[in-house]
């Protein structure tokens, strides 16, 4: 951490602000309803074990690659490209990054309005008293069949984000999130602790973290890669957009470091509490387990009616998730909107609406694809959306992310600006071997292979 003396205190309050702001577009579906479906395809543990190495050694790198690059150009991904390499083709790099980012909106927000549609059914009583598996699978199954449901939910979350970002009120919602966000962790962690006391818990607790190592294989690799970017919001801008708004007198090492901590341990707790509970579950053992993409929403419920107060608590746990998504979407329509307002000079409001309207029309396969049209779901349009946007173009994105900032504008360049506010950058030798060669290396050898399976 940097030297800080009495003339630089004044940039403590930014350098949290910028942690809550990039906290709150890291925290969200990835970690809570993402990662334990991810760990329920992949072998559990090992998954885990995958996924905290790919934190550490790729998804830090990446981080603190976009925060340097966003905050050295001031600009939307696009731009940034741009403002350092004129009239390249890098600035293809950017205009992938704002096309996943739309395109990550559109099916993200129909898990956000499943969230909405939760926080309803908890409201309305659905989930009052003792709750069985069969009723909470079939309240699921039954939910996000409905196609009528499912899209005003999705209509109602890209509305909001749409309306937060037009409006530009984004600081006024971050100024909540930063009183909401710790109680969502409250709640986490009470949840936790419940799950955990469970009878047959630790069924749950060894599929968790109890690795094979013999289980693991290129798919996880991939898998665990694709989750760290996903639930960093790495590989397309988002951060680069982010890393814009901070001071020359912060701490990007320190920042970045942050922001990976809190969203993992938000996604460790989330398993924590997901795997105990479905496992302690009466029918349900992990011999040939298969995690289904409403893991959550089939767990959750259980877990909240065995809470006291349990009412309140999951009205509580549901309001905030939907905050905690809402910071998410907020964040991938920016980098979309930043792009139309900056480059094509476009007002904010009516890119805002464009771009929003947008993701809602391409939302709407993926929203009918959970039983509500049957070729949509055989298909498994959400699958596939998040297959190939949230894992390949992320990975495909972070790769050219690593391959400018170490060969193009040189690591030289990025150590100059990342040295302001910070003097004593410790792992800088790590980080440098890293971005020059153990994370691109690492990601494109991953895609390769995982092109190769797929053919
Ligand atoms: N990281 C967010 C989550 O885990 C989702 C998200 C926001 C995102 N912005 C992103 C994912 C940019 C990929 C890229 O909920």
């Amino acid at each position: 951490m940097g030297s800080v003396s009495e003339k630089d205190r004044g940039s403590w309050g930014s350098k949290i602000a910028f942690i809550f702001a990039a906290s709150g577009s890291a925290i969200g579906l990835g970690s809570i309803w993402r990662f334990p479906i991810m760990v329920g395809t992949n072998g559990g543990a090992i998954f885990v074990f995958a996924y905290i190495l790919a934190v550490i050694l790729i998804g830090f790198t990446v981080m603190l690659a976009e925060l340097t690059i966003g905050r050295h150009t001031q600009k939307n991904p696009v731009g940034a490209f741009n403002s350092i390499k004129p009239h390249t083709p890098w600035k293809a790099v950017g205009y992938m990054g704002v096309a996943t980012g739309v395109f990550i909106l559109s099916y993200y927000s129909v898990v956000a309005g499943w969230a909405l549609g939760y926080l309803y059914k908890t409201i309305t009583g659905v989930f009052r008293g003792e709750v069985s598996w069969e009723l909470s699978d079939h309240v699921f199954a039954h939910f996000a069949a409905n196609p009528i449901e499912v899209l005003i939910c999705l209509f109602i979350i890209i509305g909001l984000t749409t309306f937060v970002i037009s409006k530009g009120v984004r600081e006024g919602i971050e100024r909540w999130s930063k009183v909401l966000m710790p109680l969502l962790f409250a709640l986490i962690i009470s949840l936790a602790i419940r799950a955990l006391t469970l009878r047959g818990a630790g069924t749950g607790i060894s599929f968790y973290l109890k690795p094979d190592f013999a289980k693991l294989n290129a798919n996880i690799l991939f898998f665990a890669v694709g989750q760290a970017f996903f639930s960093l919001s790495l590989g397309m801008g988002t951060m680069m957009t982010y890393g814009s708004y901070i001071s020359k007198k912060d701490n990007l090492v320190s920042s970045a470091g942050w922001v990976c901590f809190s969203d993992s341990l938000v996604a460790f707790l989330a398993g924590i509490i997901i795997f105990p509970t479905l496992f302690a579950t009466p029918g349900i053992n992990p011999e040939g387990f298969k995690a289904e993409i409403g893991l959550m929403f089939q767990v959750l419920p259980l877990i909240i009616s065995k809470i006291p107060g349990g009412y309140i608590f999951g009205v509580l746990f549901f309001m905030l998730l939907l905050v905690a998504a809402l910071t998410s979407t907020i964040s991938l329509l920016e980098v979309p909107t930043a792009f139309l307002v900056d480059e094509r000079k476009w007002k904010r409001r009516k890119a805002a609406i464009f771009i929003g309207a947008l993701s809602f029309l391409l939302g709407i396969p993926s929203a009918l694809s959970n039983g509500g049209v049957s070729f949509l779901t055989r298909l498994g349009v959400m699958v596939k959306m998040d297959l190939i946007f949230g894992n390949i173009m992320l990975a495909v994105g972070a790769f050219f992310i690593c391959i400018f900032l170490a060969y193009s504008w040189g690591v030289s360049n990025a150590l100059k600006e990342i040295a302001s506010g910070n003097k004593i950058f410790k792992v800088k030798p790590i980080w440098v071997f890293n971005i020059k060669f153990l994370a691109p290396f690492a990601v494109i050898t991953i895609l390769i292979f995982i092109i190769g399976i797929a053919r």
